[in-house]
């Protein structure tokens, strides 16, 4: 069970000690917005490079970017240890999953709330992960969907068919009131924004959703 803060939800003005507040949590977050895939801007690889330089956590770079083919590689060159596309803007994401662990990264693939699984389950073959997100992305702070559980389940399933070692994750609205069912549908890997960095204490809240995920 691996817990990832976004730093979505972080003070951005202070990344670098923002990263401290979560050094023992197993992945630091970033989720990279385009304005085009998702309505929201956030930050690009030069960012992601200076980030991974101070960061004391290996980055997971969640692209919410149109032509994901293009860019993505330049995340893992930045020094991020896993990088996630969405399934959605991908043109050959073969092709694309491949370039990026040639590059040196972990590959993933993300999967919107709208979109089924099923017809990319041949996509494991090429995956370190899955991401099912858990709401619409574009912003921190929404509410959980429970009604993708079901698809968590499935990929879980999936994965265990095919065997090896693939995570699935979960991203948005993942608390202290959600990540229970995550952990029961299959998820081993769970994103959380709001829940720790709204917490006074974000060490404190990183273990209590550590402790709720394992039970
Ligand atoms: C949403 C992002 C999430 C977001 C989660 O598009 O992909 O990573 O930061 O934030 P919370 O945990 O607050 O829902
Ligand atoms: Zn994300």
């Amino acid at each position: 069970m691996q817990i990832a803060p976004s730093i979505l939800s972080a003070d951005f003005a202070n990344l670098q000690a923002e990263l401290q507040r979560i050094s023992h949590a197993d992945w630091a977050h970033v989720d990279v917005m385009d304005g085009h895939f998702v309505p929201n801007l956030t930050l690009g690889a030069p960012v992601v490079e200076a980030l991974a330089k101070v960061s004391p956590i290996p980055l997971d770079c969640h692209l919410m970017i149109d032509d994901p083919d293009r860019w993505a590689t330049d995340y893992a060159e930045a020094g991020a240890g896993s990088v996630t596309f969405h399934i959605e803007a991908a043109h050959d994401p073969v092709r694309l999953a491949r370039a990026i662990r040639a590059a040196g990264a972990r590959a993933s693939v993300a999967i919107k709330p709208g979109t089924e699984f099923a017809p990319y389950e041949e996509l494991l073959d090429e995956v370190d992960m899955v991401l099912v997100m858990t709401v619409e992305p574009g912003f921190g702070g929404q509410s959980f969907m429970a009604d993708q559980m079901p698809k968590v389940a499935q990929v879980r399933e999936a994965v265990r068919r095919r065997g090896g070692e693939i995570w699935v994750q979960v991203d948005g609205g993942v608390s202290t009131e959600t990540i229970e069912q995550c952990a029961r549908a299959g998820a081993d890997v769970f994103v959380a924004g709001s829940a720790v960095y709204g917490a006074d204490d974000a060490a404190a809240a990183i273990d209590r959703l550590r402790e709720l995920a394992q039970n």
